[in-house]
């Protein structure tokens, strides 16, 4: 298939861009390097753009006759949508609207889009179905839910084939040397193996939450795993007129506390934190119930041991690249 992969120079998205690649695919990445990075987009067709820019984008989807897009570029920090909601609706809902027009324009016929657990907000249980109610806690899962509703009525008036991969939490680098190096990072395993090389202590957002240890929990899912679901999303015959949702992630959770601990298993070195306040938007506990996609993808997390995912993102961090551009 003719595949534009949007946000293919970012950490989620160079690997699925990579997985779609191996798989035979001719892959196209448009990214505007805002935060992901060059070096991931090597030897792929590149087109640096904003995915807004009718210009720009217009031409390659006529002469690469692209045939589905993979739409992963976005913001995606639940703190920073928080403090600067303006920025997640413009980079999240506003510029994808344009960019599903010049699908719509081009005749792209299938949409696959890079969702998130955020949507949720507040589970009542888990594991989380995706049948289950969604009531966002921060504009980051509430953008992401935005533009899922539009692709549904895109998909129902128009008659294409539309996927919305809501991810759990994404960990681990690939086994060829492709690994998570955001500018800033916040996330919570890359900070604890900064921690473990000797940086700043790790801050434990929050000690109160109502979960065993106090700490929050989380699905912790490898990036190759993602990768593969995106393949299968892809390539399944989908039924066209209608959203198909499916969550992706290993249907374990585990709390800050758990990944530090494992951490220190891990490196074999000291990980020192400090306690500290919630993080404003943020959930107790996010834990998937991978149930759909494993029946209608055959789709299974198949790295889910938490030391594993954390070892593959300390091979990862000890090249010493995390953190540079
Ligand atoms: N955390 C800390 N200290 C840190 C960093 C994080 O205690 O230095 C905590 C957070 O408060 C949270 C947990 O660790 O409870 C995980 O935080 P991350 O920042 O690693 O990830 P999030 O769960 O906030 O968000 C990630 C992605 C989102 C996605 C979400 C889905 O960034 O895009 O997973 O679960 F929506």
């Amino acid at each position: 298939m003719n595949l534009l992969v949007t946000g293919g120079a970012g950490y989620v998205g160079g690997a699925v861009a990579r997985r779609l690649r191996a798989a035979g695919h001719a892959v196209t990445i448009l990214d505007d390097l805002s935060t992901g990075h060059r070096h991931n987009v090597e030897g792929f067709d590149f087109v640096e753009a904003d995915m807004a820019d009718r210009e720009a984008i217009e031409p390659v989807l006529a002469r690469r006759r692209i045939e589905g897009i993979v739409h992963m570029a976005a913001l995606c920090l639940v703190g920073a949508s928080v403090k600067d909601p303006e920025a997640y609706y413009d980079h999240n809902l506003r510029r994808p609207l344009v960019l599903l027009d010049l699908a719509l324009r081009a005749g792209v016929g299938r949409f696959v889009f890079s969702s998130s657990a955020a949507v949720y907000g507040e589970p009542d249980a888990t594991p989380i179905e995706e049948g289950h109610p969604t009531r966002p806690t921060n504009p980051y899962g509430e953008t992401k839910l935005a533009f899922e509703r539009a692709l549904a009525w895109h998909a129902a008036a128009r008659g294409t084939v539309a996927v919305a991969l809501r991810y759990f939490n994404a960990a681990g680098s690939t086994a060829d040397g492709h690994g998570e190096e955001h500018a800033e990072e916040t996330h919570l395993i890359p900070n604890v193996l900064r921690a473990a090389l000797g940086g700043e202590p790790i801050a434990i957002f929050g000690t109160d939450y109502p979960t065993p240890d106090g700490t929050a929990v989380r699905d912790y899912v490898h990036i190759e795993d993602l990768a593969e679901a995106h393949r299968l999303a892809l390539e399944h015959a989908a039924p066209t007129g209608r959203l198909t949702v499916f969550n992706l992630g290993s249907g374990q959770g585990a709390s800050v506390r758990e990944v530090i601990d494992t951490a220190r298993r891990v490196t074999g070195r000291p990980v020192p934190v400090v306690e500290a306040a919630r993080r404003s938007g943020d959930p107790a506990r996010l834990v998937a119930s991978h149930a759909r996609a494993g029946k209608v993808l055959g789709w299974r997390a198949t790295r889910v041991d938490l030391a594993g995912i954390i070892e593959s993102a300390w091979r990862f961090a000890q090249r010493g690249v995390s953190g540079s551009r």
